[in-house]
């Protein structure tokens, strides 16, 4: 069943006192039940007491990254079953920074679905064009790409541990949003070729996100767009009251 989703991506931001203090004002001021699923994305170190303070919530806590082998000589890397280990059942795939910064290929977000969903993980798998695909016209054929090779290879069980998130580069973290127009677009072609790929269930079943620039005042009307069930924030999801304004934005 599709769901309303609404996830923050908190980056490279908040350390322990930070992270518990906004973890305070969400849990105060957030209602008993939210009109969508709430995710919040805090870093590694956070990752632990973020998911001891929310346990008793409705809110659901993913890593912003992690490595696809099992274990072994990564330094750096952080594993599954580490996440597992403290309670962490979702992972953020693919996030335009770590495609850019970080040099993330398809082909290594392949791998890392394969092992989220192999250890029954659910991925939010986000995708997205930059702005000099989108001037030519290719935002199409850049999503299907990027979907086909990092994560239409799993099964289509696997799918309802899939959330999406269509991240047009250009409009993250820049103020500048797609228009409502432009996100309900790419979401029903990302809807349409996962029905060819898979089935018209599984492309109704599954969630599919925007991200990049939500704010409160933005919200309501992209999630009123047909295909677009909610939102990944970044900036916006560092505030409390305004990330749980873009909560109650359906
Ligand atoms: P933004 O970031 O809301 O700050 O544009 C979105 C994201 O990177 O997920």
């Amino acid at each position: 069943m599709r769901k309303n989703i609404v996830a923050g991506n908190w980056k490279m931001n908040n350390d322990l006192a930070e992270t518990m203090e906004l973890l305070g004002h969400l849990k105060s001021q957030l209602v008993k039940e939210p009109d969508a699923e709430v995710y919040v994305a805090p870093s590694f170190t956070n990752l632990y007491n973020t998911f001891q303070c929310l346990k008793e919530t409705p809110v659901k806590v993913a890593a912003q990254n992690m490595h696809y082998a099992k274990n072994g000589a990564y330094t750096g890397e952080v594993s599954a079953s580490m996440l597992k280990s403290i309670g962490v059942e979702t992972v953020i795939l693919g996030h335009s920074e770590r495609r850019a910064l970080f040099n993330e290929t398809d082909e290594m977000l392949a791998k890392k679905v394969t092992t989220a969903i192999e250890n029954e993980m659910t991925v939010i798998f986000c995708f997205g064009e930059v702005l000099k695909d989108r001037k030519a016209e290719k935002h199409f054929e850049v999503v299907k790409e990027q979907l086909e090779n990092g994560i239409f290879h799993v099964s289509k069980a696997a799918w309802k541990n899939i959330i999406l998130a269509y991240e047009p580069v250009w409009a993250i973290g820049t103020g500048e949003t797609a228009s409502p127009e432009q996100a309900q677009e790419v979401h029903a072609y990302v809807r349409k070729i996962v029905g060819e790929k898979y089935d018209e269930q599984t492309a109704q079943d599954v969630s599919i996100l925007y991200g990049g620039s939500v704010k409160p005042d933005n919200a309501k009307e992209i999630f009123a767009k047909k295909d677009v069930d909610g939102g990944l924030i970044g900036g916006a999801a560092l505030k409390a009251i305004d990330f749980l304004a873009i909560v109650n934005s359906f």
